[in-house]
Formats: structure tokens, C-alpha cells, sequence
């Protein structure tokens, strides 16, 4: 609870109050006068209340002196009653606060220490040690937030946190690539998350990589975590948007399944590997920029991640991690049913792009008989995807531009350019912007954020009839449902399966 006024936390709490098993009153977060009022706090909270009063140097806005948080401290502990709910529940105190007295008023009335350290700008090398010698009794929580710059400090994070089985503590990694700590707290061998009322314009986050309340309850159904649940999820860098929490959580929660789909953001993919193995995560959903970068790491692949040289689905198997390929089906089957056909022979393609997304696309194109032109800005690339499947190439310049004339029934954009999120210019991109649609041609974009790119537009107006990648990416998704969980997918979700983003 990060509020300026008791008032408003309390406000907040009541708003909130279904999802909150505990509040922690951030009282360094409240105003000068209102943090003399602290002490009823809890009794009109209602539920567990945690007493912190957290130093700038430790993340929080106290920048007083250690003498007026430790009368702070002292205030909020005072006049202790019999009856344990009108107490505060928990106090933060630091690792190098000593402070005997405090403790012993704490103890005494059943108010527990939390013991917590902070590192804001890292992941200290000696965590296990660290965990084990910090308390000072053996009734204290031990609470160890370390700032996450890389995805192995989360993984130095999980591992001391196993290490320290038994330990009752809590863990978190802070920052974007410590998200998942806070969801999977089971997991990490942690006692608590913490969120906030993020969606309160007055509510900052109360460290970074913080998630929203309702998001932590609805969308990750965090109360429902057990070691039992299946753990999977999507990695990528930076990450910084997907849909696929939304889309696989939803169907888990509709067809009661006890699994969780969590972003995994990484900079490392041999380090997500050692995560996946530590969490036990079952299937991993694979994206920019790794798709190719993963392959080393398959113990086997399907026929298409051989020829495609692209896996954006791994599932684990008894025989280790399987890799499968289902953007190029999810392609395809988009495209066809657009097209009201099945297969592409006799269709004259052009593909824009010779990126991963474009290696699924020209091999779906293959397989279904089309004969295709690839082309693309930097035009060796588009000689290589095209000459194993003795396709025509050419660069995204006059000459390319003229080559389409013959390759026009279907035109597929599989670049960024145009593409949400890449650089604010970046809409306004057109990669084939010297090719005049006549009206005929069947245009399709990979890109689904905008709904129409500034190409699909051009097309549009023109007369031609016109596809965005938000189909292809729920195919996609579906058979990589149907991978992880050996299951069909539930055909009649569909409808209420959102596509929002995390
Ligand atoms: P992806 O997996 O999304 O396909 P990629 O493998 O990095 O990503 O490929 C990006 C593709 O988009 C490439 O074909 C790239 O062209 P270059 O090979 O010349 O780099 C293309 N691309 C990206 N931005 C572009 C732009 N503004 N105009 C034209 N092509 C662009």
C-alpha cells in the first residue's frame, strides 16, 4: 500500500480486498503527518497488516534519520493489545537495523519479523549464505529481494532459494527478468508475493518488476500455484509484450486445468534452459530473437525446425526437450482459409522478407505447391531462403519490384517494417512501398499490431482483399496447445479466449 494517506490506502484495500491476503502499509510512502496515525492501521484494515517503513537506499522514500524510523517503527508497535488482529502482524526490519528492544516488543505482542535485505542494483554472488545467516532467531521470515539484471541472477535467486529448503523466507528477483519469481513463488521456495493496485493512478509500484494485483489473481490465478501445477511459458528478449499469458491462461482457467503460462524474459538461452529444468517447465514458447538460437539445445525436432532452421515451441518429453515448428502450420492454415482453398498449386506468390517468419512462410508455400519470388532488402538473404526450393529472389529495389508483375495472385509482408512497438517511425513503414497493387492480389501482413500496417492499408484501398497476422498467431497458438499438453485444443473456448497483453 503505497498511498500518501491511511485514508486512501484503506480505500484501495477494500477495493482490492478479494485478492489480498495480507497488506504491507509502505508507511515511508505516506505523508509526514498521516505516518504518526499508523498505530490503528491494522484494526481497520482487517487482515494482516505488514508495519515497513523501507530507506531510499533500499528502494523505499525515507530519507530521515535511522533514529525517527526507528520511533516510527516503535509508534506503529505501541499500546499492543491482547487481541492480535488490532496488532500489526508483521515487521519489516532490516538485516543491519539493530534495534533489541523493538524486537523483543515485536515478539512479545506476536507481531513476526519479517528480516529482509535489498540490493537494488544486483544479485549478490553468495545468496545461500546469505539466507542462512540472516536471522537473528529462529521465528523470523527471512525476506532476500535482489534486483535481477540478467536471467542467471534469477537463476542464482532460484537455486539459493532451493538450497535453502525449509528456510521460511521470501524471494524475489526485482526488475523485468525476475517476473516469474513473483508469480511462482511455490516454485522458488518463497512465502509471499508482492503486488500492487498498480491500475491507481496514486499507486506506485513498490519496486520495479511489481504486478498489478488483479493481474497476479485472475490472469495467473496465483493462489492456485502449487508445486503440482504445470509451469509453462514464453521467452524472448527484451519481451516486453505478449499475448500468450492471456491467451494459454485463459484456457487453462476455462477448462480447470492446474497450470500456469508465465513470460519468461531472458538475455540468456542457456540460462533459460537450466531455469526451465529447475522449474520443471514442461513446453516453452519460443520467440524473437531465439528461434533459430534454441536448436542447439533440442534433444530432438520435428522434420520442419530441420529444413525451416526455426523452432518456436519446445516441449519437454521423457526423452528431453522436443523442438516443433507452429508458426509455418499456423501460416498456412490462415492463409488457406482465407483463401477458401487447400492447397497453393497454381498460385504465383511473393514473400517480403527473409527473416525467420519468412523461412516458415516459404516452406508452407513449397509444400502446398505455389511457386513463389522471394524479396528482400538485403538480397543475398533472399537468394538463400529461395534457392533450395529453386524459387526466384530478388532485393526490395526497382528490378525486385518489377519481378512481382509475374508473382502477384498472393503478396505476404513477413518484415517488421510497419510493425507496433519497433520505433515510433516504424509505422509509417511500407517495404515494398514502389509496388503498385492493382486489386487483384490477395494480400497478407505477418503483423497483427496495428490491425492494418501502412502496406495493408495501401492494398486495402486499392481493392485487394486483405489479411493481418492476428489469425495465424491464434493457429499457432493452438497447435502449440496441442504439443504441450497432448491434448486437441478446446475448439468451443475459442470465443473467450482474450488475446490482452501482460
Ligand atoms: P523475423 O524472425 O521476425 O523474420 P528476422 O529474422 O530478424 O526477424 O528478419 C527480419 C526481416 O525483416 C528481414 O528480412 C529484414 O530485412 P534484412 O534481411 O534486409 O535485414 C526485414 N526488415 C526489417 N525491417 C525492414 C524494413 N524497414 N524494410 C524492409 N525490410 C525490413
Amino acid at each position: 500500500m503505497t498511498a500518501k494517506t491511511l485514508g486512501r490506502n484503506l480505500e484501495i484495500l477494500e477495493k482490492y480486498r478479494k485478492y489480498t491476503d495480507i497488506a504491507e502499509l509502505r508507511v515511508d510512502c505516506l505523508d509526514p503527518d498521516e505516518r504518526l496515525l499508523i498505530r490503528r492501521f491494522p484494526e481497520q484494515a482487517g487482515i494482516p497488516v505488514i508495519l515497513t517503513i523501507r530507506r531510499d537506499i533500499d528502494g523505499g522514500l525515507f530519507v530521515g534519520g535511522e533514529g525517527a524510523r526507528i520511533s516510527l517503527m516503535a509508534r506503529g508497535l505501541a499500546y499492543a493489545e491482547a487481541d492480535r488482529r488490532r496488532n500489526f502482524a508483521y515487521l519489516d526490519i532490516e538485516e543491519d537495523l539493530n534495534v533489541s528492544s523493538l524486537e523483543e516488543a515485536a515478539r512479545t505482542f506476536g507481531t513476526r519479523i519479517i528480516r529482509s535485505y535489498h540490493n537494488i542494483k544486483g544479485t549478490d554472488a553468495d545468496l545461500p549464505v546469505k539466507i542462512r545467516s540472516m536471522r537473528r532467531s529462529g521465528d523470523e521470515i527471512v525476506k532476500v529481494a535482489v534486483m535481477a539484471n540478467s536471467t542467471r541472477d534469477v537463476l542464482e535467486l532460484l537455486c539459493a532459494g532451493k538450497e535453502c529448503e525449509g528456510y521460511e523466507k521470501i524471494l524475489i528477483s526485482m526488475g523485468h527478468f525476475g517476473i516469474y519469481s513473483r508469480i511462482l513463488s511455490e516454485q522458488f521456495d518463497s512465502l509471499f508475493s508482492y503486488c500492487g493496485a498498480l491500475s491507481e493512478s496514486d499507486t506506485l509500484p513498490a519496486a520495479p518488476g511489481q504486478i498489478e494485483i488483479r493481474e497476479l489473481a485472475n490472469l495467473y490465478r496465483f493462489r492456485n500455484i502449487t508445486r503440482a501445477t504445470k509451469v509453462y511459458g514464453v521467452t524472448g528478449y527484451p519481451l516486453k509484450a505478449t499475448s500468450s499469458p492471456s491467451f494459454f491462461n485463459t484456457v487453462f482457467e476455462l477448462e480447470g486445468s492446474n497450470a500456469v503460462y508465465v513470460p519468461f524474459p531472458a538475455d540468456s538461452i542457456t540460462d533459460l534452459i537450466d531455469i526451465a529444468k529447475e522449474l520443471n517447465v514442461e513446453g516453452i514458447s519460443v520467440t524473437v530473437p531465439y528461434k533459430e538460437a534454441i536448436i542447439p539445445f533440442l534433444d530432438f525436432q520435428s522434420d520442419e525446425v530441420g529444413v525451416i532452421g526455426a523452432c518456436n515451441t519446445l516441449t519437454l518429453t521423457p526423452q528431453g526437450w522436443l523442438g516443433t515448428n507452429t508458426d509455418a502450420k499456423g501460416f498456412s492454415d490462415s492463409l488457406l482459409k482465407f483463401l477458401n482453398k487447400s492447397n497453393f498449386k497454381r498460385q504465383r506468390v511473393t514473400v517480403i522478407g527473409a527473416g525467420g517468419a519468412a523461412r516458415s512462410v516459404v516452406f508452407e508455400l513449397h509444400r502446398l505447391g505455389a511457386k513463389v519470388l522471394v524479396l528482400n532488402r538485403t538480397v543475398h538473404k533472399a537468394r538463400r531462403l529461395a534457392a533450395p526450393y529453386k524459387f526466384a529472389w530478388g532485393g526490395l529495389d526497382e528490378q525486385g519490384i518489377e519481378k512481382m508483375e509475374k508473382y502477384r495472385d498472393i503478396i505476404i509482408q513477413t518484415t517488421s517494417a510497419g510493425m507496433e512497438g519497433i520505433n515510433p517511425d516504424n509505422l509509417s513503414d511500407d517495404p515494398a512501398a514502389m509496388y503498385n497493387f492493382c486489386g487483384q492480389e490477395e494480400v497478407m501482413d505477418l503483423v497483427y499490431k496495428p490491425k492494418m500496417t501502412a502496406f495493408l492499408k495501401r492494398a486495402s484501398n486499392a481493392g485487394c482483399n486483405v489479411l493481418n497476422g492476428f489469425d495465424m498467431l491464434i493457429r499457432q497458438a493452438r497447435y502449440q496447445y496441442t504439443q504441450f499438453t497432448g491434448k486437441e485444443f478446446p475448439e468451443h473456448f475459442l470465443s473467450r479466449v482474450q488475446f490482452g497483453e501482460f
